[in-house]
Formats: C-alpha cells, structure tokens, sequence
C-alpha cells in the first residue's frame, strides 16, 4: 500500500514540476506582455490544481497512515524525521494554498492583466517554496532512497 502511494506521490512531482513551470512562463509573459487571458491560461492553472490538491492527498495518506518517518517511533532527532514530520508538511502545504489562492483571486477579478499578475505572484511564490523544500533534501528530480544513500 505504502509502496504504491509512495510512487505516485514521487512521479506527481515532477508533473507539479512541469505543470508550475509552465504556468509560470504564460502568466509572466502575459502580465508582462499585456496579453488576453485565454483558455489555455486556465487550464494550466486548473492543471496544476488538481495535480496540487492530488499531492495533497497522498501526502496526507502516507504522513497519517503510511509513512514509517511520520507514523513510526522513529527519534525527531533524525534529519529526515524532522524534515517530513514538520518541514516538508508545512512548507509543502503552504505552498498548496498559494496555489489555490492565486487561482481564487484570480477568478475574483474581471481584469485580465490582474488575471495573470495575481496567478504570477502567487504560482512562483509557491514554486519557490516546493523547489527550496525538495532540493535541500535533493528531491528535486532524484527519490528518497538515493537522496538517503547520497546524505549518508
Ligand atoms: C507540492 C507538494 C509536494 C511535493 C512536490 C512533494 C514531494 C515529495 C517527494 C519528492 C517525496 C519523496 C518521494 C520518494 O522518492 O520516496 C515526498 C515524500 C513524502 N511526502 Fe511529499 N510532497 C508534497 C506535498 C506533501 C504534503 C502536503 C505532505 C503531507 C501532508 C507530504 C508528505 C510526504 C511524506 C510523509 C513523505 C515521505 C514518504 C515516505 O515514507 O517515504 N508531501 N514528497
């Protein structure tokens, strides 16, 4: 069970990854670049949403069920208890949240230069969070077993 959710919840990020970066790129080039706010700008965001709110999910199941760092009687003193059971929870979900508020601001304004402004400010904020989090453990692109193997 573990085993499964854990995968998915590995290969979700680098969707998140792709998904950020590209909703990155329209929102910039269209706030800076004075464009309409088109379907495609949408759907990115609603891309990563959904891929966002699915992380979440998986990450709940393993940091409540599944997860020997979080579930375990493993010591806080353990660098990568400590980093799931508190850093990479709270970081990660705050940066959920940024996501779905700059969708919902995003929604709220009638403006399309507000549209890509405010779906700008919010998606890199948390994309500068996720990647500070994963790439301090070098989750970045590489999984836990190697980045376990690499900091021993
Ligand atoms: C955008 C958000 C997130 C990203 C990109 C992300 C990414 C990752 C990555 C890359 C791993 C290592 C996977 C592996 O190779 O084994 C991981 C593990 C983990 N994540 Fe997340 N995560 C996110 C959000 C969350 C959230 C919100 C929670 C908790 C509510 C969470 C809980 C966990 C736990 C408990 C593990 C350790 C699983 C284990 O026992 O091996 N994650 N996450």
């Amino acid at each position: 069970m573990h085993t499964i959710i854990n995968a998915l919840h590995s290969y979700n990020r680098y969707l998140i990854i792709v998904a950020i970066f590209w909703v990155i790129f329209r929102s910039w080039s269209g706030w800076m670049g004075k464009k309409h706010y088109v379907k495609t700008d949408n759907t990115a965001s609603l891309v990563l949403l959904i891929l966002a709110h699915t992380q979440l999910l998986l990450g709940l199941i393993q940091y409540f069920f599944t997860s020997a760092y979080t579930t375990g009687d493993m010591p806080l003193s353990d660098p990568w208890v400590r980093y799931f059971k508190m850093e990479h929870i709270s970081a990660m979900i705050l940066a959920v949240v940024l996501i779905q508020l700059g969708r919902t601001f995003t929604k709220k304004t009638p403006l399309d230069e507000q549209k890509h402004k405010k779906t700008a400010l919010y998606t890199t904020a948390a994309a500068v969070i996720i990647f500070v989090m994963l790439t301090m453990k070098g989750l970045f692109l590489g999984t836990l077993a190697q980045a376990a193997a690499v900091a021993q």
